[in-house]
């Protein structure tokens, strides 16, 4: 099948933007350019007032994950599918292995679970415990297709680590071609504040914003960045949320260390304002970090402008507020944390494109290029230059849609927190691997053409 995309304005990369055809040949970009023979091609889709875009990448969803007393809502084929409604054609799911479980069993398992997937997904791996056997197998995991693995600084008890062990997988993972990506908050300073709040009778839901402070947020990015720069390792902060991290983050760098960095539109669009009410509701909004500051969000958009932070993900981790989320009714420690967001993430983007907040060409690097990068995806991915694969999205910005419904969303899960947003950035078509998933808004109804990405892990920003 050969396609040929009319006339539209094209992000080839985000420094390049031009009026043109695109030609696509057996799931690859062939040409670009304005003398782009018709007759060469068995299908053309007029793209006239459109924006072309490389499709989304999303380096961090929590798909069909057992976070402990509860598991996410939208598995593999689910939350794909949502990812390619919303633009987003290449995703990487968190992995977990169980006790005993082999990394390379865990990797297996994972590909068995991920046939129907809609966008092409890759893995990274949660490392919730050290021992002798996964330390040894992180060396081999560039073999099995991986280059990613994940600690955490949060959550003691469950999935912390101890600064020794995080510094034992940064100095392994280094040595081995592995990126280590952290979640970076100090758990149990958060516990202890949030037992006093608990002690003071303070059990709704807003009291999640409160108890997990930015400094706390702040301290771990610095105190992660100097282990990494000690055990020669690049590090990679997921989900930055305030003006303390991007300063950590600086100055960390400053000294030496190898970081990247993400933020997600639950940082961007939403702020701590979410949580002044006692109302159970707010509890569509416990996810981790929290929503932070005003003056938080403008530092972020600022991080992003500077290219301090490069990537915009998502952190889609869905639990219904019907259901899981009710564990925590009357202790807002026992609310699984986590929001959903995979589906709406590039949307709320080109939306603020859309308003002149943000240009077009940065907005694709956010959301896709610099992913490709860091994740070693690219020219592949996150660019729509001749050689890269077919993934593509076609957005009309003269499209005003009903404002964003839970019903009218693909996820798998009861709420959105941006229910009631007017959102103009939903893509019209969306083309994953040279296949058309998605025509005029509608799904072609072919069947789901994601394929394992085995990425090459690339160089860091330093
Ligand atoms: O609240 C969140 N983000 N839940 C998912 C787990 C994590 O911390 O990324
Ligand atoms: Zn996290
Ligand atoms: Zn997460
Ligand atoms: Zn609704």
């Amino acid at each position: 099948m050969r396609t040929i995309i009319r006339n539209g304005y094209i992000g080839l990369t985000p420094d390049t933007l031009i009026q043109a055809d695109l030609g696509i040949v057996q799931g690859s970009v062939y040409s670009i350019g304005r003398d782009v023979n018709r007759q060469d091609y068995d299908v053309e889709v007029d793209a006239s007032g459109c924006w072309v875009l490389p499709g989304g990448i999303d380096p961090h969803v929590h798909l069909d994950w057992d976070f402990g007393d509860t598991v996410t809502t939208d598995d593999m084929g689910s939350g794909t599918k949502a990812a390619v409604f919303g633009g987003t054609t290449t995703v990487m799911n968190f992995i977990q292995p169980q006790p005993g479980e082999s990394l390379s069993a865990l990797v297996e398992r994972w590909k068995e679970k991920s046939g129907a997937s809609w966008a092409h997904y890759g893995f990274h791996i949660i490392i919730p415990e050290m021992n002798d056997q996964w330390l040894k197998e992180l060396a081999l995991l560039p073999s099995l297709g991986v280059h990613t693995i994940k600690v955490f600084t949060a959550y003691p008890g469950k999935l912390m680590l101890s600064d020794a062990d995080i510094y034992k997988v940064l100095r392994t993972a280094g040595h081995s071609g592995v990126m280590t990506m952290v979640h970076a908050e100090n758990g149990p300073v958060i516990d202890v504040i949030a037992e006093d709040a608990i002690m003071a009778g303070h059990y709704q839901a807003g009291y999640h914003g409160i108890t997990r402070p930015a400094e706390l947020e702040g301290e771990a990015v610095f105190r992660v960045g100097q282990l990494a720069r000690l055990a020669k390792a690049a590090a990679y902060i997921v989900h930055m949320s305030s003006h303390e991290a991007v300063q950590a983050l600086a100055f960390a760098r400053q000294l030496g260390a190898n970081l990247a960095a993400e933020t997600c539109p639950q940082y961007l669009f939403l702020d701590d304002q979410v949580y002044e009410s006692d109302s159970f509701s707010v509890a569509r909004f416990v996810y981790t970090p929290p929503s932070r500051s005003l003056k938080d969000q403008e530092v972020l958009w600022t991080a992003l402008k500077r290219g301090d932070i490069g990537i915009v993900s998502s952190d889609h981790c869905p639990f219904d507020m019907e259901g899981a989320k009710q564990l925590g009714i009357h202790d807002f420690r026992q609310i699984p944390n986590g929001g959903p967001g995979i589906e709406t993430r590039v949307p709320l983007l080109l939306n603020a494109v859309q308003r002149k907040e943000i240009d077009l060409g940065s907005t694709v690097g956010w959301m896709s290029t610099h992913a490709a990068k860091t994740f070693g995806l690219f020219p592949y991915k996150g660019a729509l230059l001749p050689g890269s694969d077919a993934d593509i999205i076609i957005v009309d910005p003269q499209r005003v849609p009903p404002p964003i419904h839970v019903e009218q969303l693909h996820q798998r899960v009861d709420y959105t927190p941006y229910e009631g947003w007017a959102v103009r950035g939903f893509p019209r078509d969306v083309m994953v691997g040279g296949q058309w998933a998605i025509r005029d808004y509608q799904s072609t109804g072919l069947p789901p053409n994601g394929q394992f990405i085995g990425f090459q892990h690339a160089a860091v920003r330093a």
